[in-house]
């Protein structure tokens, strides 16, 4: 019997065919919305993302009793892909407890905006889309640059 294919063979096989494992993602996102702490709206969030690199960084939402003090599960995220290296993510997916594709809130957009590659995919219930195309014209380092 052979042995049980690693995530980066499967990742390198799917590249080859040009196709990118959205459903991995997803099931990433799935497990990491069991960890929301989302007491107060009772909505649980769970996002991951692909990085440059090949590695998955996983976020959910955590709230607080001073409820605008609220972590959207994309705060995470992007923290453990600091703690873990850095880089840009290439790919993301956001889902709801229910196991519901949803899109990241506007702040969050700005979020993965300075931590993605402008062309960053994000998967949505009607298919892929870009981030450029969710944020256009964003803020960003190169406007604070221009003072
Ligand atoms: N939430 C996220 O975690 N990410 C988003 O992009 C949208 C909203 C969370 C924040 C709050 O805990 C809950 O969803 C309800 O707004």
């Amino acid at each position: 019997m052979s042995a049980p294919e690693s995530a980066q063979e499967s990742e390198r096989k799917s590249a080859q065919a040009g196709e990118f494992d959205w459903d991995s993602l997803k099931a990433r996102a799935d497990e990491a919305a069991t960890h929301a702490y989302a007491p107060y709206s009772d909505f649980r969030v769970g996002a991951a993302a692909r990085v440059d690199d090949g590695r998955v960084v996983v976020g959910c939402n955590v709230e607080n009793a001073a409820y605008g003090v609220a972590l959207c599960a994309e705060c995470g995220l992007v923290s453990q892909l600091h703690i873990t290296g850095g880089g840009a993510l290439t790919h993301f997916v956001c889902v709801d407890g229910a196991g519901e594709v949803i899109m990241p809130c506007g702040r969050c957009r700005q979020l993965l905006w300075e931590n993605a590659r402008p062309d960053l995919e994000v998967l949505s219930r009607s298919g892929v889309r870009r981030l450029v195309e969710l944020l256009p014209d964003a803020f960003g380092p190169d406007d604070l640059a221009r003072e």
